[in-house]
């Protein structure tokens, strides 16, 4: 107990060791969670939609097919799908890999122990998922004991995040772990490799950085994610200032 207890602040203190405080206010972006469209027909915020060729998309088209996929066998064993949570014009857009038990148990991205790192690192540079970010996944439903997607899912599902990320248009995206990197950065690397440098994703900007799951695991990668997230914010300043 004692020495969980010291850990945990060790933790703590390591990563205000790393952690450069930044002075933005988050702006208030109205936020979109799957349950507004079950209560009501229309998701918080107003509606986004996007005209491809001569069909109109919209985000709660894309939520309701997610809801009714039955494309792949990811399918057979969900209790919930997983569309993503945030706001609908978000700064950023944050993609995993795909939902994990409590994830599929609530139908909400990174709500367990990685969920909530994660809302620490992006709190730390003035995001939020309540009010300027989008948080997804790759694939929209649990694979069974957590194992990596695989490419016959990420093929079928793939469709729905491209649509999300037409309609959303985040200023930048941070793809986090291996999987969502690898796929969103068309890179075969391993993170460790990819880091770094920023990719475009139809032109816009995408920053690469460890899973929060793999940094709970292994705290050797802190400063490298908080090296990631400082050159998240300093692009997204850049945007912004053009804008
Ligand atoms: N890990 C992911 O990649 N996505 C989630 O939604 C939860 C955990």
């Amino acid at each position: 107990m004692m020495k969980k207890t010291l850990n945990d602040l060790w933790n703590v203190l390591e990563d205000y060791r790393h952690l450069v405080s930044y002075g933005y206010k988050c702006d208030n972006r109205e936020p979109y969670t799957p349950a507004a469209i079950t209560t009501a027909s229309k998701p918080q915020g107003g509606t986004v939609e996007c005209v491809s060729g001569n069909e109109t998309d919209s985000f709660e088209k894309i939520v309701k097919e997610i809801m009714q996929c039955r494309k792949c066998k990811l399918c057979g064993q969900r209790k919930n799908s997983v569309p993503g949570t945030g706001v609908l014009n978000p700064l950023v857009m944050v993609i995993g890999e795909g939902p994990g038990a409590e994830e599929d148990n609530q139908g909400l991205p990174f709500v367990g122990a990685a969920g909530q790192y994660l809302d620490k690192w992006l709190n730390a540079i003035s995001l939020d998922r309540t009010t300027n970010c989008f948080i997804g996944n790759i694939v929209k439903c649990r694979p069974p004991g957590n194992r990596d997607p695989q490419p016959d899912e990420t093929e079928q599902c793939i469709a729905y995040l491209k649509r999300q990320i037409a309609l959303l248009k985040p200023k930048v995206i941070l793809t986090v772990g291996r999987i969502a990197s690898r796929v969103i950065s068309g890179r075969e690397d391993g993170i460790g490799r990819l880091r770094g440098s920023i990719y475009s994703y139809e032109g816009i900007p995408v920053v690469v950085t460890y899973h929060p799951s793999a940094v709970l695991r292994d705290s050797s990668h802190r400063p490298a994610v908080w090296e990631d997230l400082k050159m998240l914010r300093k692009k997204l300043d850049e945007i912004i200032e053009c804008m």
